[in-house]
């Protein structure tokens, strides 16, 4: 090694040793090997030496780049440890290089609700939609046959915004927009629409034990030639007994909702007391859970589909609700308010 050479790296290590934080040592590694550094500089004087002494020369100056930029690495990662020492000194209970210790997550009774319905239902050949929260009023409404300053429209209030679009206040407001997407596979390969929408909706409420301004619903369509009541019926009754994991008894009652004709409310049997009557079905058996209907004409129309040759039925699933009932929620307010206390005893080690 040639003098100089081995002057600079005594020189360097000597600095080293001095080195006591993370700037010192960034301010050595740019004064060794930064641009104008006392190695880079080395390599300048390549230019009187010989072409074999370039050769020995060069070499040299690269294995102590190496060194240097070795040891700067080591040295990093030597403070790089102090540090946390020191931090755990100053705080002896807590080691901030241990991971937390909290205790595993659990997903939420609701996202547990909705993804078991999305596999029930992708396993009966429906596609999963997603869509927009935020809507026009012709999604929400006019395209649900529930024209402006319709008496229909006091069913549901939500909340505005001022260029006139809204927070969706039923996932039906996405009705729509997925008969369009699917129409035209439906006329020319004969593909009948399945699909399926879980989403967010907004109603503006007062809020209490049972009514939320934010709840969760999951639509379900399916439209084709000859679709009747029976093959609603058979699809809710199918996937509620999947969910819940045992077989549940259905019934349907008429409800009334402009986008469906006829509508029904379809109830299913008290999970509690299995239909015999107690407090949580108000002595009844039943339990309200999903309203549903035959698509109504116009609103397959307004989609792009002839109602004169196809027909479908639509259902509203409250996941929230559902939710609810299959992990004994009393309050929906709990489910909304973040609580790790609250949300824990429900889906813990689900
Ligand atoms: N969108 C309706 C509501 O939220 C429910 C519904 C959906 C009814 C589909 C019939 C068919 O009240």
């Amino acid at each position: 090694m040639s003098a100089k050479t081995s002057e600079i790296k005594l020189k360097f290590l000597e600095a080293l040793q001095t080195i006591s934080n993370a700037e010192e040592l960034e301010k050595i590694r740019v004064e060794y090997i930064g641009k104008k550094g006392y190695v880079t500089e080395l390599l300048k004087e390549m230019k009187n030496l010989s072409n074999e002494e370039k050769k020995t020369f060069g070499q040299e100056v690269n294995i102590l780049k190496n060194e240097v930029n070795d040891k700067i690495s080591e040295k990093r990662e030597e403070l790089r440890l102090k540090e946390i020492e020191l931090e755990n000194s100053r705080m002896p209970e807590f080691d901030i290089s241990m991971p937390p210790k909290l205790k595993r997550g659990s997903y939420h009774p609701i996202t547990l609700v909705q993804r078991q319905c999305e596999e029930v239902f992708r396993s009966m050949g429906f596609a999963i939609e997603d869509y927009s929260e935020i809507v026009t009023d012709y999604e929400c409404f006019e395209a649900l046959n529930i024209p402006k300053n319709h008496p229909a429209r006091d069913m549901q209030d939500t909340y505005y915004l001022e260029n006139g679009q809204l927070l969706k206040s039923h996932t039906s407001a996405a009705q729509n927009a997925i008969y369009k997407k699917y129409k035209d596979a439906l006329i020319n390969d004969g593909k009948p629409i399945k699909a399926i929408f879980p989403g967010r909706c907004f109603r503006n409420e007062a809020t209490d034990a049972c009514h939320e301004n934010t709840f969760f619903q999951m639509e379900g369509v399916m439209v084709d030639k000859n679709i009747s009541i029976s093959n609603l019926i058979f699809f809710m009754k199918t996937m509620l007994s999947e969910v819940f994991q045992k077989d549940i008894k259905v019934r349907l009652r008429p409800g009334f909702f402009p986008f469906v004709e006829p509508g029904f409310e379809l109830d299913i049997s008290c999970l509690i007391c299995g239909g015999d009557g107690c407090p949580s079905c108000k002595h009844s058996g039943w339990l309200e859970l999903c309203p549903c209907g035959m698509i109504h004409p116009e609103v397959l129309r307004m989609g792009g589909i002839d109602p004169e040759e196809y027909t479908g039925f639509a259902f509203g699933l409250g996941l929230t609700r559902l939710a609810m009932m299959k992990y004994g929620v009393k309050d929906i307010r709990d489910l909304n308010s973040g609580s790790l206390k609250n949300l824990a005893q429900f889906t813990d080690d689900k």
